[in-house]
């Protein structure tokens, strides 16, 4: 198996040479933005939607970008180098060496740093187990930065209490998970929080409205109140990674009865559809 290759600073390196500053803010600071691509078939899914986002999180932290349609062609580049059909691509990009202050930096020389990775589409999604977590969180969840400590703590939370993921509640509502978007079915409704400073908006939470839409469902993007969560039909999340996940169980208590719900099965195999097809999700439902 060859060596990945690493996408660093406008080279392609091979991973064990490739290197950045000990003074990175990056390391020092959590100072850089990230996005994570996946493609499908050789080709990234959403890939505007994930560049627009890359924009709005590096504007929100002050940091210059490289142009964008190098980041593109990198992202590109790493899979068709490395002759990868379905991969994530993770790109970050942090305000680069700088002898360590706390002020920003005048005029930063950014760390760009992309890899690609095989990633598989299991079917059957693997069932999850969850468990409410308090968000101790910043309240500027919207922006992503690889500030994730937090995300991380809560993860492990988790799996020490014998669950696969945390979804963080603030003030008695439901946010997100550690790296996903949430969707609740409660009495027919399809259900999912809406966009605030609190959450992430996900490039797949998106996608999978405009499936659900374009599937004759109603989504209403409201608040959810935690208790919600026991009372629920059907409980999935959203990520890049990820793709749609079922839960089966928050807090101990069972979703449903304990096994993926119809209106899963049918938003999975809507979007087994989009991420193959080469038009848009908006083009294939009008
Ligand atoms: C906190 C958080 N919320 C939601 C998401 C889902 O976003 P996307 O669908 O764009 O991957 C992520 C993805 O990493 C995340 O980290």
């Amino acid at each position: 198996m060859p060596e990945p290759l690493v996408y660093l600073n406008g080279e392609f390196v091979p991973y064990s040479a490739a290197r950045v500053s000990v003074e990175d803010r990056g390391l020092q600071f959590a100072d850089g933005v990230y996005e994570v691509v996946r493609y499908y078939d050789g080709r990234p899914f959403r890939m505007q939607q994930h560049l627009a986002r890359l924009v709005r999180s590096a504007a929100g932290i002050e940091l210059p970008l490289p142009p964008i349609e190098e980041i593109r062609r990198a992202m590109d580049a790493l899979v068709e180098k490395q002759s990868l059909q379905d991969a994530t691509v993770y790109l970050q990009i942090t305000r680069g060496p700088a002898p360590r202050a706390h002020g920003l930096v005048t005029d930063p020389t950014p760390t760009v740093i992309a890899i690609a990775r095989e990633a598989h589409s299991v079917r059957p999604r693997p069932t999850l187990r969850v468990v409410t977590v308090s968000d101790d969180r910043w309240a500027r969840c919207y922006l992503k930065t690889t500030a994730l400590l937090p995300n991380a703590l809560a993860r492990e939370r988790a799996r020490r209490l014998g669950a696969d993921d945390g979804i963080f509640v603030r003030d008695g509502f439901v946010m997100e998970a550690t790296a996903s978007n949430v969707f609740v079915v409660l009495k027919g409704r399809l259900l999912t929080p809406p966009l605030t400073n609190y959450i992430l908006a996900g490039i797949t939470r998106e996608a999978v409205i405009e499936l659900a839409r374009g599937e004759g469902m109603a989504v209403s993007e409201e608040p959810i109140s935690a208790h919600l969560l026991y009372e629920a039909d059907e409980i999935f999340l959203t990520g890049t990674n990820s793709e749609l996940g079922p839960i089966i169980a928050v807090d101990g208590r069972t979703v449903g009865d304990g096994s993926p719900g119809p209106i899963f099965n049918r938003l999975i195999a809507a979007f087994d559809v989009a991420v193959r097809s080469s038009q848009p999700i908006g083009a294939r439902s009008s």
